[in-house]
This record gives structure tokens, sequence and C-alpha cells, in this order.
């Protein structure tokens, strides 16, 4: 029984949230009440102010439009003082004076921009992640900014899908967490705070699941599939109370998800409970018709009966929905419904109490970034980085000595801030030269040689780089630079390479077919390795690579992701020591292309290929191993970490008991170091094939060097429960397999009965 005091409390919370659910109706039914059915329509209205523009069409007329009431909504543009101009025209020249709600993509941070989010995924710190959507949070509310268009918490199976940098990788748990942090992050305890921001959950839903990896592509699944594999961190989005969504532009078995009643409605609403209001993303509305549902009045009257909310940049709503509701084809009340949803998401924001909330010039001085901010994205970026190899205790490297640093990306600025980022100035950024200047000074010899470009094919470098980006290439011939950054090598003791994509080679529009390093840096790399010195590769890249030769002829391998603002102090730290790197991937790396889809969490087949024995009618390649590269949950450190065996404190449970695994890890390296310890769960027999494990809980603990600590997980039934085939979320009893390891792969196991 609850305590009478926290019952009290509860109800009076409960109360408190009711009484100011009343009163929200209350007002926007009044204000409602004055709208004329164009304001309403005009509500429902999301234009762009210019940047970016990712799709063909921009916006004309806005400022006549605000005047007469036709937008409710405004994103891309930023500045205390510019956002507080346009607010101005809504306040005070639209006849109800309806302030705009002013959205931006802030991704991975504003002004002060942090690692990639797949970067940011790899820290495995959830305090971490919610910190860096509060500082970006501060940030964009002291450049005028309401509403950030993130978490992106699509799942992403394929590294070939470039937007997979923008998310945390494959798993459905853990990308739950971060979901959940991030919202907490931008959301605060209320978003009327003058530091908050409303989150927009996106692109919901299955977007990761494109057919190929190809963008915007097609996705057919599974029921069951979806609601285990693919749903959760949107879920967890609402749970966490984000404000609203943003539809995507794929289709789902078949109904595009921007016209989906079932998704919009009877899952997002009906079955999840979200109260928020949902946008479409960049002329998705008008995509419909090339999704082959109809013409724009069509579509239109379509996405608004599914539980659309808002239409962004396309202007079907606004231009059609008056003439459908004539026609019959929308009701009233479904305009009523959409508008009272964005009103109540200003009215939540604050903005109806004060429009101008996010437009104060002296917070725009003081709070975007600061000294504060930047060191917080420097460790962050630590956190993330990734030792996908390190043999022979190549790194840390010896502050002492000659450093051979070669590569197109290690004297960059423009690269370092990695995809989809809008107000981050490049120029801020510190290149890998700099800060490996800044951590070592003068102790250390620093030779440099550029090496290559990036890139060299035509067709890649015209399609990564946009937006008006040049490469910067140097002119030279390939082989004139390979052969100057050998000479360069041959006079060091050690070579640092930083090689791989540039920012845009990931991110919206970015599918590759090829994902190794750009060959024109492979063939740096081959005549660097053929000098015989240590070669150290510091990679940057939006997606899990193939990287099977380095892998086979580098002596250490750094994952850098693209860092942020504070690129290369945080890459300089972790080369030579001064944090010891603790990140794990959370997306496989193949080791080719056509391994592609790989995950961890796979089923078994009913032939399936354990690696030993016979292969022949089994489930494998005949020209490749099924293993990937580096599993989920992989990554090295500067020490090691020795695991005992798991210690169940029962073999046999029954109902609501639960139990506890413990492991103890010593760590028995040089280094004080972290490690992120993971508990899995396997149910080998049940009603369905279920995947060989599940991701179930982390913990991330520091030990010293000889140090050992005990950790235990609490498992319940909650941890034991999947989707039926009748989408009923249960346990059924039997037997578990318990595993806790450094990785995906490498665990220790110890198996338990659990009856119901
Ligand atoms: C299209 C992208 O898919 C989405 O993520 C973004 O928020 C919108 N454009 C707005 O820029």
């Amino acid at each position: 029984m609850l305590p009478v005091v926290l019952v009290m409390s509860l109800c009076h919370a409960f109360g408190q949230t009711k009484s100011a659910d009343a009163k929200m109706n209350a007002f926007v039914s009044g204000l409602m009440g004055k709208m004329t059915l164009d304001e309403k329509i005009g509500q429902l209205n999301l234009v762009t102010g210019g940047a970016p523009t990712t799709g063909s069409v921009v916006n004309k007329g806005i400022e006549q439009k605000i005047k007469g009431g036709d937008i409710g909504g405004m994103f891309g543009i930023w500045g205390a003082d510019k956002v507080k101009a346009v607010q101005d025209i809504a306040v005070k020249n639209s006849r109800l004076h309806i302030p705009l709600i002013f959205g931006l993509d802030v991704i991975h941070g504003h002004e002060t921009v942090f690692p990639i989010p797949l970067g940011i995924s790899a820290t495995w710190d959830m305090a971490l992640v919610q910190e860096s959507a509060k500082i970006a949070a501060k940030e964009a509310t002291a450049e005028g900014l309401n509403w950030v268009f993130s978490p992106m918490v699509d799942i992403a199976r394929d590294p070939r899908w470039g937007r997979i940098s923008e998310g945390s990788g494959e798993d459905a748990w853990y990308g739950s967490q971060v979901a959940r942090a991030i919202v907490k992050g931008y959301q605060g305890t209320s978003m009327k705070n003058a530091d908050a921001v409303m989150a927009c959950v996106k692109h919901f839903a299955l977007y990761g699941g494109a057919e190929a990896g190809r963008e915007y592509n097609t996705v057919d699944m599974s029921p069951i599939k979806m609601y285990q594999d693919y749903l959760p961190p949107y879920k967890a989005a609402v749970d966490a109370g984000a404000g609203s969504f943003m539809s995507s532009f794929n289709t789902i078995n078949g109904v595009p998800a921007t016209g989906n009643q079932w998704l919009l409605t009877d899952l997002l609403r009906k079955q999840w409970g979200f109260k928020g209001f949902v946008v479409s993303d960049y002329t998705a509305v008008n995509e419909l018709t090339n999704h082959g549902l109809g013409d724009l009045q069509t579509v239109s009257a379509i996405a608004l009966k599914a539980g659309l909310d808002m239409d962004m940049v396309g202007e079907g709503f606004l231009t059609t929905i008056k003439k459908s509701l004539k026609q019959g084809t929308v009701t009233q009340q479904e305009i009523d419904q959409a508008c009272r949803r964005v009103l109540e998401a200003k009215y939540k924001l604050g903005l109806f109490d004060n429009p101008y909330k996010s437009t104060d010039p002296a917070r725009e001085k003081a709070d975007v970034l600061t000294d504060d901010n930047r060191k917080f994205s420097r460790r962050i970026a630590e956190h993330s980085f990734v030792l996908l190899k390190n043999q022979t205790q190549t790194l840390p490297l010896k502050k002492s000595g000659t450093i051979a640093l070669i590569g197109p990306l290690a004297d960059n600025h423009s690269e370092m801030l990695g995809t989809w980022v809008v107000a981050g100035n490049p120029n801020k950024s510190v290149s890998v030269r700099e800060g490996i200047k800044n951590v070592v000074g003068s102790d250390v010899n620093i030779l440099y040689a550029r090496g290559s470009n990036i890139t060299d094919d035509s067709l890649l470098n015209e399609r990564s780089y946009f937006f008006g980006m040049k490469q910067g290439k140097d002119g030279r011939p390939a082989q004139e630079m390979i052969d100057e950054a050998v000479e360069t090598a041959k006079k060091a003791d050690v070579v640092v390479a930083v090689v791989g994509e540039s920012a845009n080679m990931s991110g919206e529009s970015s599918s590759r077919s090829d994902i190794n390093i750009p060959e024109t840096q492979r063939d740096l790399l081959k005549a660097l390795a053929k000098t015989g010195k240590p070669l150290v590769i510091v990679l940057f890249n939006g997606r899990p690579l193939t990287l099977p030769w380095e892998d086979a002829h580098a002596s250490a391998i750094l994952d850098v992701w693209a860092p942020g603002t504070e690129a290369g102090n945080a890459v300089a730290d972790v080369l030579f020591g001064n944090y010891n790197p603790a990140g794990k991937i959370t997306a496989t790396f193949p080791r080719s292309v056509g391994q592609i889809p790989i995950y961890y969490n796979h089923k078994n087949t009913g032939r399936p290929f354990d690696g030993k024995g016979p292969a022949k009618f089994k489930s494998d390649y005949i020209d490749i191993s099924n293993d990937p590269l580096y599993p989920f949950g992989y990554g090295l450190s500067y020490t090691t970490f020795n695991y005992s065996g798991v210690k169940l404190d029962k073999t046999m449970l029954k109902g609501n008991e639960a139990l506890k695994a413990t492991v103890t890890i010593t760590n028995t390296g040089k280094y004080a170091g972290e490690e992120v310890v993971q508990l899995y769960i396997g149910q080998p027999v049940a009603s369905i094939s279920r995947s060989v494990k599940e991701l179930k809980d982390f913990r991330k603990i520091m030990l010293k060097p000889g140090e050992s600590k005990e950790v235990t997980f609490d498992i319940t039934t909650k941890d034991l429960k999947f989707y039926n085939t009748k989408l009923v979320y249960d346990w059924e009893p039997g037997e578990f397999i318990v595993e806790i390891g450094t990785n995906s792969s490498d665990t220790h196991t110890a198996s338990v009965r659990w009856n119901k």
C-alpha cells in the first residue's frame, strides 16, 4: 500500500495537472472561439525562412501570410533580433496576435557542436546525453528558438543509409534510453522555462528501415519486428513527455507514414497516449502524390484525417483544406483538433504569456558558445570515441619524439562538425593539427603532409558537397601527394593518419553503396603501411564503414565520428592518453556491404552456422564469415578488463520474483579506465522465434589499475517480455540465458529457469 503522504502528494500533483489542463483548454477554446476558419487553417502551416532547404520548395510571401494569419510557425531562422522581428509581425500585425512557434534543426548541439548523434550514442552515458540536449536547448533559446527537430530515434541496421549518423544505432532498448535522455534534456522540468525547448521526435516511423539503405525508400516490415525492434524508442519519447512528433517520408507496408491513420492516430495517440502535435517532414504531404495517393487536395485531406496537424513547407493544408471542408472530405472537427494541438503547444511553451521569451539579446551574448559549453563539447567528444584496434599498445602516444601527421582531415576545420549542422560555424572548430599543438606544445615534433584529397571520385565529390560547400581540393596529382606523405612518414617514429568520410558523406540524402574509406585515401594508407612505421588511423565517419584492410594493416584505429567544435582538442587528449577511451559502437561494423543488414540481435535460422564444422547446407556465405568485423557494443580501452563468470542468486524463479546477476570486473592493465558492462538476455524456446539475445541493461564503471568491482543487475519479468503473434507484450516461462560482457559477442553466460 502507498503511504498516505505519497497518495496525497500524487493526488495533489494529479489535481494540479488536471487544473493546468483545464486552464489550457479554457484558454485555447476561448481563442479558437474568435478564430475564423482561415485563421485555424493558418495555424497548421509551417514555413521555412530559408536555412536549410532540404527539398525543392521554399516559401514565398511570408510577411503577408503572417499578417493574414496564414502561418502557425516558422523554421530556418535563428538569432534573437531576427526572430523578434518576425514574431513582431505576428504579435503586432495579425488580427488575433497569435505568436509563431520557431523551430530549427538543432541536432547535435546548436552553435557549440557536439559529436554526431551516432557518436553521442557511443558514450553509453545518459547523463552526458541529457546534458548535451540541455546545453543545446539553452543555446537555441538564447537565439530565438522554441522548438528543435530532434531527437532522431530511427533504428538503423543498414549503414548504407546516410542518416544512420543521426540516430543511436541498431538497438531498440538502447535507443529508448537515448530518446528519453534527449527529450528530458531539451524540455527540462517545464517547457515554459526560458532555457527549454519542445522536442520533435522524428521520423515517425521506421524511416531507418528503408530498403537497400536508399534514402526515402520503401519500408515493409512485419508487425512483430516493428513493435519489438523499431517502435520502442518513439514510444519511450512519448513516455518522456515529448511535445511533438514529425512524420516520416517513407511508406509503411504500403501506406505512407504522413497519411497513415493507423500510425498517427491509432498507434501514437490511442495506444500510446501521445498528447502533442504531429508535423510532417519537409513537403511530405505533397509527396503523398508521388506515393500514388492522389492530387494535392486529396492527399492533404488524407494527411489531416490520418492525424497530421501541421504541414511543413508544402502548403497543401493552407491551399486546399477549406475546399475539402466544403466538399465534405474533411470535417470541421478535424481542422479544429489539429489547430487546438498546435495552439496547445504554444501554450505549453508559454508563448502566449511571453511571445518573446527566446529573444533576449543579452542571453544571446552570454549563453552561446561559452567556454563551459566548449569544455563540455570536448568532454562528450572524448567519451564518444571508440578504440577499434590497439595492437601492442601503440596508443596512447608518447609525448615526445616525432609524429607524422598525415591525411586530408588532419588540418581541416570544415569537416569537424559532421552532418546536420545548421548554426555551428566550422571556423570556430579546432582542427586535429591545432588540437595536437594545444595538448603537447613543442614536446613532440609534428611533421605534416596532406597525403590525399578526401575523394577524387567526381560523383562522390559532387554529391557530398552541397549548400555551397566545397572540398577544398589540393590540385596536385594523387601520387605526388602520396610520395610526399611517405617521405614525411619515414622521418617519424609513428604515423597518425586522419582519414575517413567528409561531413556530408553521411546524413540526409547521402546513402552509399560502398562504405569503404574513399579510394584515394585508401591508396594513401596502403603506401603509409608499406613504410613499416606504426600506423595509427584516426577515423572520421558518419556510419559504420567496412574496414577489414585497415583492421589488418593499421597498428591502431581510433573512431572519432565527427567530433564537433572541440574536435582536435578531444582527439589529441585521447591520442596522448589524457583521457582513456571507453566508447562502444551502437551499430555493427560489417566486413562487407554484402552482409547488410547485420545486427547482433538476429534470429537463429533453422540451420544456424556456428563457425565450426562443415558449413555446407548451413546459413552462411561461401565467400565470407557471418561475423561482423566489430560487433555491437564493441570498443577497447588503453587498459584491459577481466570478467569473472556470471553469478546468479537463484537458478529457478517463479512469477514476479526478481533475479540478481553479478559479475566482478578487474582492471588488469596499466591505466585507469571506464568499462561499459553489458547485460543481454536470450530465451532459446518460446512461442515465437526470438532474437538470439537482447540488450537489457548496462553499467559504465571506472576502475583504477588492479581494482575490481562487482556489478549486479536486477532482472525482473519486465526484462523477459516480448511481442507475441497477437502483439501482446508479455513474458513466457522457460529457460533464459543471462549474458554479461564487454560487447554483444564477448560475454559470460549463466542459465536460469523462470516459471509463471
Ligand atoms: C528534412 C529532414 O528529413 C528532417 O529531419 C528535417 O528536420 C527537416 N527536413 C527540416 O529541415
